[in-house]
């Protein structure tokens, strides 16, 4: 390429970016209604109550894929909620970027803890706060928004794009890799970018390079077919809730780690890449502890805050029910008791290796008189993304240049089976690129989005696709 052609890419480049820009400006209200119409769909995947809103999101965003001129476009049956698919693969020789959000939400219980309904967002203090407002409608309406703002305004993209947005995260993607499996004839592609993670606390801008897996199970503790009366039966039978008590304490000593035998074999240790990245992170526990109206940090004395979320396995009882918890008191032996149990775990950790572990050893320290289960409910892989890959570069510098900072490399301790589904079934690099805020209380009362943020993601990622586009267009020349 001669210097006037270089000259010319760039004006060129610098053209459409400007353009892109003044879309963006322009339309921020009309965009901003929308993304209020999306989170108006209370689309709780995991609950049958709200199937018709989950697939009403799902129409919403084919709907709008449709409009925007996408290819291809359909909510693709699973067994469970749609995968929206969608593709856009007219950018000759340019890179094809298959990108995925999630646009189920979580449960919005307990409802009488949030200030404002929680699918009637307001905007306010520069956020807009509802159910679904960052984790994870944020980052599928900001993908429709930047591939339209290219489409209106060049009549192109400059990249190649398959969409894939689930319904099912938040209840564990059961459905997620069949369909993936099956449909790996329509998602060839050059990379896998996930939008569904945020910045570093202090709202620093970051990438997710590590992700922890989960395994999630259920004790099942049962002593008898109905409840007893515990004046009658008290002292000749075992109590399901005391047996299941019992159980629960033996799973951790007292420093917080885990003894469950062979629980910690397979975890490896950080490279040293990976220590400096935790070092160059500098987390305020005070503020921390404050923010997120903790009582007290705790944990195993070994590891540093951020590593044991990034880097260590958990062990952790998520709710635990049996027995009389009503008004007053009621005179029984509970016939049984249950607990819902789940571990991240890390790499190189199996999530089936460890449930086989835990129920093992649950078995071997169940108490006498009472049938013990333990039941797998579902499970995701951990991923990790090498910080050194040319799409997580060029990404970073997309973030610096839009936010004026080098992004942090995070290991987060939240789990999006997807990322180890494209990396493992689909042997795809995998970048998780997502722009919501430690303090957005994800799953909790009150969940909100930073709009500068989201403004600021929607030009990050306009540019990103312009970068990727361009690069291929030089290496060709
Ligand atoms: N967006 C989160 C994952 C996440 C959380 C990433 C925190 C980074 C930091 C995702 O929607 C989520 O909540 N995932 C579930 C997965 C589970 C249901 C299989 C999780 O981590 O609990
Ligand atoms: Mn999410
Ligand atoms: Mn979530």
């Amino acid at each position: 390429m001669n210097a006037d052609a270089i000259a010319d890419r760039a004006q060129g480049a610098w053209g459409a970016l400007a353009e892109i820009d003044s879309f963006i400006e322009r339309t921020h209200d009309e965009r901003l209604a929308d993304y209020l119409e999306f989170l108006r769909i209370p689309s709780i995947g995991t609950l049958h109550a709200h199937d018709a809103d989950t697939q009403r999101a799902a129409g919403f965003l084919v709907e709008r894929l449709r409009n925007m001129g996408f290819d291809n476009v359909e909510a693709s049956p699973t067994g469970g909620h749609p995968i929206v698919y969608a593709d856009w693969l007219h950018a000759e020789g340019a890179p094809t970027v298959l990108v995925y959000t999630h646009y189920d939400v979580q449960p919005v219980d307990p409802l009488d803890l949030w200030d404002r309904p929680p699918f009637d967002p307001v905007v306010e203090n520069g956020r807009v706060y509802a159910r679904g407002a960052a984790d994870d409608k944020s980052h599928g309406h900001l993908h429709l928004w930047a591939a339209r703002a290219w489409l209106e305004t060049q009549g192109r993209l400059p990249v190649n794009l398959r969409i894939v947005f689930e319904g099912e995260e938040e209840s564990g993607s059961e459905h997620f890799d069949a369909w993936i499996l099956a449909n790996r004839h329509r998602l060839t592609a050059d990379l896998a970018m996930i939008s569904d993670t945020g910045f570093f606390e202090g709202n620093h801008p970051a990438i997710t390079v590590g992700l922890r897996g989960l395994v999630y199970m259920q004790i099942d503790v049962t002593g008898s077919r109905l409840d007893l009366h515990s004046g009658s039966f008290g002292g000749n039978v075992q109590n399901p809730a005391n047996a299941l008590a019992t159980i629960i304490s033996k799973l951790k000593n007292e420093d917080g780690t885990i003894t469950v035998p062979g629980f910690y074999d397979e975890v490896r240790d950080l490279t040293d890449q990976e220590r400096s990245e935790f070092e160059r992170l500098s987390l305020d526990e005070s503020s921390f502890i404050k923010d997120h109206g903790l009582y007290e940090i705790w944990g195993d004395p070994e590891f540093s805050v951020l590593q044991r979320r990034g880097a260590q396995p958990t062990l952790d009882v998520n709710g635990i029910w049996g027995g009389f918890s009503g008004e007053g008191s009621k005179t029984i032996i509970p016939a049984h008791a249950h607990a819902k149990v789940s571990c991240r775990i890390v790499p190189d950790m199996d999530p089936d290796k460890t449930f086989e572990r835990v129920s093992d050893y649950v078995a071997s320290i169940a108490p006498e008189g009472v049938k013990v289960d333990v039941v797998l409910t579902n499970h995701g892989m951990w991923s990790r993304t090498p910080i050194d890959n040319p799409f997580v570069q060029t990404a970073a510098d997309c973030l610096e240049e839009v936010f004026g900072e080098r992004p942090f490399y995070l290991y987060e301790g939240g789990s999006v089976p997807a990322g180890a589904t494209f990396s493992d079934k689909l042997g795809l690099p995998v970048l998780l690129l997502g722009f919501t805020q430690p303090d957005d209380q994800a799953h909790a009362p009150n969940e909100s989005m930073r709009l500068d943020n989201y403004e600021g993601g929607l030009r990050t990622l306009v540019r990103y696709w312009d970068r990727l586009g361009a690069k291929a267009g030089q290496a060709r020349e």
